[in-house]
């Protein structure tokens, strides 16, 4: 009997997936025998990611999910899907004194809008199967906040708050919308952390959570569980990882 945890015979489209959670989700769904579509702006780093996955068939497309005729040409190019993970994100350290508009829509336009427009789209074009399961990356600081966070952590209590609603939608299809949120994991978006600020605050930040430093195999797995069916009786939920 095949496990519950299986993603064999599953298409998943995977944003974000040239670096770091997104990466290791794609490479980790692979294992499971998943087929992965994987998307990202940077071709070479996205090539790196096509080249890890295990088995065949998978297709890398690169997309700017800025733009809508990037993310219309992205779903064109779309087969049937069992699941979307949305990895898609930027970090932004920026005190609530020093807030600008322009802060503030890049911050919406990529860590919101871009998956909500691709989602709007890929419903729009039916291409989310019967029984799918829908990711989004969002963050352990929307319960656990930092200063410096308004804009980073406001976009991620938007997505979480747009999740509930698809799976609220989505249900009598039995698609599936949760959240997971990882506290600190060991990627390009903490070293960027310690290039800005300095290694003491990373070690600040490893100090406070509870498990440490997550890796990026630690999101990864848990990204698995909600693509397979062992998780066919979960939606409008947000996990944590790492501890609180
Ligand atoms: N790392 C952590 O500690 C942590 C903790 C909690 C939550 N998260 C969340 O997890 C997600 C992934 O984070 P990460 O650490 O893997 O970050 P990362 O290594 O910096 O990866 C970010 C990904 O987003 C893509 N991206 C950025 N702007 C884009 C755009 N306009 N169009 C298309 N793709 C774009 C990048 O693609 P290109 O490089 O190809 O441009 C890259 O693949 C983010 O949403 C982040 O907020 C991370």
């Amino acid at each position: 009997m095949n496990s519950p945890f299986d993603l064999t015979g599953k298409t998943i489209l995977i944003t974000g997936a040239s670096s770091g959670l997104g990466q290791q989700a794609a490479i980790s769904s692979s294992m499971q025998g998943a087929t992965l579509i994987i998307t990202g702006r940077d071709k070479t780093r996205l090539d790196e990611t096509l080249k890890r996955l295990k088995g065949d068939n998978h297709k890398a497309i690169i997309a700017d999910l800025c733009y809508e005729e990037q993310i219309n040409n992205l779903v064109d190019q779309l087969p049937k899907l069992n699941g979307v993970v949305y990895s898609v994100g930027i970090s932004d350290l920026t005190p609530a004194q020093f807030l600008n508009s322009e802060i503030i829509n890049k911050n919406y336009k990529i860590n919101f809008e871009a998956s909500v427009l691709l989602s709007t789209r890929i419903l729009r074009k039916k291409r989310l199967l019967k029984g799918s399961s829908i990711v989004f990356i969002s963050s352990i600081s929307t319960v656990y906040p930092f200063a410096g966070g308004a804009m980073y952590i406001s976009t991620k209590a938007a997505l979480e708050a747009y999740s509930r609603v698809l799976a609220l939608e989505l249900a009598p299809k039995k698609i599936r919308s949760n959240c997971l949120r990882p506290a600190f994991v060991k990627t390009h978006m903490l070293d960027e952390t310690a290039e800005n600020y300095s290694r003491a605050v990373v070690d600040k930040i490893e100090e406070q959570q509870l498990l440490g430093l997550g890796e990026p195999e630690d999101v990864a797995n848990a990204i698995v569980f909600f693509l397979s069916d062992a998780s066919k009786w979960i939606t409008a939920t947000n996990l944590i990882l790492g501890g609180g």
